[in-house]
């Protein structure tokens, strides 16, 4: 199998924004997984509602292709892939009453690698001098930020 040598910056910003896109897509699935297999109906919402951002983020994404003028494509993203897989391990094991807090939980680890994935981003549009990129990037951090905030509020309110 050939691999590209990212060899700039900018090569390595075009692969990490491709990664990221599938990274989107990814959490776009396991939102879907996540709500069937919460049990609280707050909870499926939270998870319905973050899914609706996410398909924002993935607009953004395309947008700061755009505005970078790169070509638009996703690369592979095992790092979600393998999130979803541990969620998927750890539901089908547990028993009903711990799904809320199961779904929360991979929910939670999801946003965190999320968050450090447009923390990097966001560092290399910025040293681009890529104003608009950087806007719309860390439009979609605020939003992980916020949904990683509520997720951890709600295993909180569980866990009493
Ligand atoms: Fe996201």
């Amino acid at each position: 199998m050939s691999q590209t040598t990212l060899e700039s910056p900018v090569d390595l910003l075009r692969f990490q924004l491709r990664t990221a896109m599938t990274m989107e897509e990814d959490s776009l699935a396991a939102l879907g997984e996540l709500e069937q297999a919460a049990r609280s109906a707050d909870i499926k919402k939270m998870f319905r509602h973050h899914a609706d951002e996410t398909r924002e983020q993935i607009e953004n994404l395309r947008k700061v292709f755009g505005v970078l003028e790169l070509p638009e494509s996703t690369a592979a993203s095992p790092s979600t892939k393998g999130i979803a897989k541990q969620a998927e391990s750890l539901i089908s094991r547990s028993a009903a009453a711990l799904r809320d807090q199961v779904t929360l939980s991979a929910a939670l680890g999801n946003e965190h690698y999320e968050i450090s994935a447009y923390q990097s981003l966001i560092i290399a549009t910025r040293a681009q001098g890529a104003v608009d990129a950087v806007t719309l990037l860390t439009a979609n951090l605020d939003q992980e930020t916020h949904t990683s905030e509520e997720l951890q509020k709600k295993l909180e309110e569980i866990a009493r």
